[in-house]
C-alpha cells in the first residue's frame, strides 16, 4: 500500500499565519504539523509516501524532509498546480506513483494517534473498496463531512458540511482507496466551492456498496481555525508530557 499526504491549499482560514508559510509547516507543539501524518504513515506500515503541495511550497517540504529517512519512509513530491483544486484533485496526482496499489491518504493537517496498522492490513487483504475514518463530534460536525451510519456500522450517507447534520460523526481526513480511485476521480465535477470533493469521491464507493467506516478516538483538523490550531498544540503538549505520544 502506498501513502499520500496532502499538503497543498491556500489555508485562508489561518491567515496571516499562512501568507508566506505553508500551513502544514506551522508548529504543533515541538514539531512541524506535517511530522504527525508522516509518523502515522510509518506506524501504519507504509514505506513510500507522496507529498502533494502547491508550486510555491514544494521546495520547502523537500528542504525539510529530504528523502524521508528520519521517518523510515521513502518520500516523493508532487505539485498541485491549482491550489483550489480540492482533495480529490490532489489525490489524482498520485496515479503513476500508486500504479495498481491501494493507497492510504491523509490530510497533512490532521493530528491523531490512532494506530492504522490493523485497518491497513485488513484493507490490503480485502477486495475492492474504500475505507473512511470517522469521529464522534457532539458539536460542530457541520464544519466537516458528516457520516451517517446504522447501528451495525453500515454507512448510510456522507454529506459535505451539511446545514442539518444527520449524525454527530465527522469524516476525518484519513482515507483508504483501491486502485479504481483514479478512474472515479476523473468522473467528478467541481462542487459549489469549486473543488473536487473527497465526499463526492467517497459517495461513489458508497453507491456501489464498497465503503466501510471505522471510528477513531481523538483527532483534530488543525487547519480549521486558530482555535483548533491552538487546541492541537495544547493537546499534543499534554500527550507528549504524559508519555502518550
Ligand atoms: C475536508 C473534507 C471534509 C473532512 C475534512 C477533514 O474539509 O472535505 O469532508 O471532514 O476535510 O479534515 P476541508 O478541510 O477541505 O474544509
Amino acid at each position: 500500500m502506498k501513502g499520500i499526504i496532502l499538503a497543498g491549499g491556500l489555508a485562508t482560514r489561518l491567515r496571516p499565519l499562512t501568507w508566506v508559510t505553508n500551513k502544514h509547516l506551522l508548529p504543533i507543539y515541538n514539531k512541524p504539523m506535517i511530522y504527525y501524518p508522516l509518523e502515522a504513515m510509518a506506524k501504519a506500515g507504509i514505506k513510500e509516501v507522496l507529498i502533494t503541495s502547491s508550486p510555491d511550497h514544494a521546495g520547502d517540504f523537500a528542504n525539510l524532509l529530504t528523502t524521508g529517512e528520519e521517518f523510515s519512509l521513502r518520500l516523493y513530491y508532487a505539485v498541485q498546480k491549482n491550489p483550489k483544486g480540492g482533495i480529490a484533485d490532489a489525490i489524482s496526482l498520485a496515479e503513476e506513483f500508486a500504479k495498481d496499489e491501494k493507497t492510504l491518504v491523509m490530510l497533512g493537517d490532521n493530528i491523531f494517534n490512532f494506530d492504522l496498522r490493523k485497518s491497513a492490513l485488513e484493507f490490503e487483504n480485502q477486495g475492492n473498496g474504500a475505507m473512511v475514518f470517522g469521529i464522534k463530534m457532539p458539536t460542530d460536525s457541520q464544519q466537516y463531512g458528516v457520516i451517517e451510519m446504522d447501528n451495525k456500522g453500515k454507512v448510510l450517507s456522507i454529506e459535505e458540511k451539511p446545514e442539518n447534520p444527520k449524525s454527530d460523526i465527522a469524516q476525518t481526513g484519513i482515507y483508504m482507496y483501491d486502485s479504481q480511485v483514479f478512474t472515479f476521480i476523473k468522473s467528478l465535477s467541481p462542487s459549489g466551492r469549486g473543488e473536487l470533493e473527497v465526499t463526492d469521491l467517497n459517495n461513489f464507493y458508497l453507491k456501489q456498496g464498497l465503503l466501510q467506516c471505522r471510528l477513531i478516538d481523538w483527532w483534530i483538523d488543525a487547519g480549521t481555525s486558530y482555535d483548533e490550531l491552538l487546541r492541537a498544540n495544547t493537546m499534543v503538549a499534554e500527550k507528549v508530557k504524559g508519555g502518550q505520544l
